[in-house]
């Protein structure tokens, strides 16, 4: 009722013609505003808004694509909200065609989907993509038989959009080198919570005898994050269609970072950069580039990406943060044990006294 009469209030503007409430022409909002704090809300509004309402959010979506009912997920799945956040960064539309080839869970395809995006993903992990890993769900056992990102695709009525998931390690392209995408979305291993490796020997001329070759699982070596972000930027600038995206997270040291220390590449420029904290000492930068020319035959093989490996100094903080914290727990118990026996001897003498 209250309602009602407050829209009835606006009956003296000069608004004519029948009113539709299911889809109409001309959409009119009124907004009060009661202040922020959920206590003591005033009785009248602080301010008021009325104004014509020209486009709508999409905070829907962020419920449709809950990781709390999502069908398939693991520890490296990502909110919906950044997922949302780099899908618009990427600035694709209905009909474009993205990949990721860092896809893991596949949170970042489901997100594009939903602007009408088709998705391709790979990953260098086999159990992953054929949801064999352990659950991280505290009360799941086993995954059930149907989990993969194909089954998440569906579970959002979108699988007009999914093209396919393929294992691959990255620094192996397989990719025809015409093959161009609207927009490269991904989010890279920083070798912190899964490994970074790719498929290699350490091994000098090494080959594989035709007896063992259909049975043979290839050797792994590590792939260190200069090499990566080198690859990816490279990979940019042969597979994006010109003014095409790349929207990746890159993991730094707060008091070390600087806009140089990015990883660049002459074919792209970086149009986007902004952080999100991690600890005290890390975040990571949402990095968004533009494909702004062709790449040549040199610029196709640059070797040196003058990038610091965020894992070397990581686990050294680490380490030390460890040892001091160790150092404090040890100080705490030896403070603690020091005052408990002064009280015993102080109980036991005050117990002689009385006696
Ligand atoms: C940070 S996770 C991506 C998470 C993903 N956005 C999700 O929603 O689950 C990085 C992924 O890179 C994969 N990876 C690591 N090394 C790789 C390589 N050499 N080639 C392709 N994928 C690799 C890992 O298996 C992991 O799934």
């Amino acid at each position: 009722m209250q309602k009602v009469a407050k829209l009835e209030a606006f009956d003296y503007l000069p608004i004519r013609g029948p009113v539709k409430l299911k889809g109409p022409d001309v959409g009119l909002q009124y907004i009060e505003f009661y202040g922020t704090r959920a206590v003591k809300i005033p009785t009248t509004p602080y301010e008021v808004f009325f104004g014509r309402n020209v486009a709508s959010g999409l905070r829907q979506l962020l419920k449709k694509l809950s990781l709390k009912t999502r069908k398939f997920i693991g520890n490296t799945s990502m909110d919906p909200q950044l997922s949302l956040l780099m899908a618009n960064q990427a600035q694709v539309n209905s009909g474009s065609i993205i990949l990721d080839p860092f896809v893991g869970y596949g949170s970042l395809l489901v997100a594009v989907a939903e602007f009408g995006v088709y998705v391709f993903g790979s990953d260098i992990d086999y159990l992953m993509l054929h949801g064999k890993t352990k659950p991280t769900r505290i009360k799941q056992q086993k995954r059930a038989k149907d989990e993969s990102i194909k089954a998440n695709m569906k579970q959002y009525n979108l699988s007009h959009k999914y093209i396919d998931v393929l294992i691959n390690d990255f620094s192996l392209s397989f990719w025809r080198d015409s093959m161009e995408f609207d927009a490269i979305i991904t989010d890279p291993p920083y070798g912190i919570r899964e490994a970074t490796e790719r498929v290699g020997t350490e091994k000098q001329n090494y080959i594989v005898s035709d007896e063992h070759l259909p049975t043979h699982v290839p050797a792994k070596i590590e792939y260190g994050i200069p090499s990566i972000y080198r690859d990816l930027l490279i990979f940019a600038s042969k597979h994006l269609r010109l003014e095409g995206r790349l929207v990746c997270w890159f993991p730094v040291f707060r008091e070390d970072y600087t806009e140089k220390c990015l990883p660049r590449h002459p074919c792209l420029t970086l149009i986007a950069n902004s952080e999100q904290p991690l600890s005290k000492v890390t975040s990571r930068r949402l990095l968004t580039y533009k494909k702004v020319k062709r790449s040549s035959v040199d610029e196709l093989n640059i070797k040196d990406a003058n990038i610091q490996d965020f894992r070397d100094k990581y686990f050294v903080v680490r380490e030390e943060c460890r040892r001091v914290k160790r150092q404090k727990e040890a100080a705490l118990r030896k403070y603690f044990t020091y005052s408990m026996v002064e009280h015993r001897t102080y109980n036991k003498a005050s117990l002689s006294l009385k006696m």
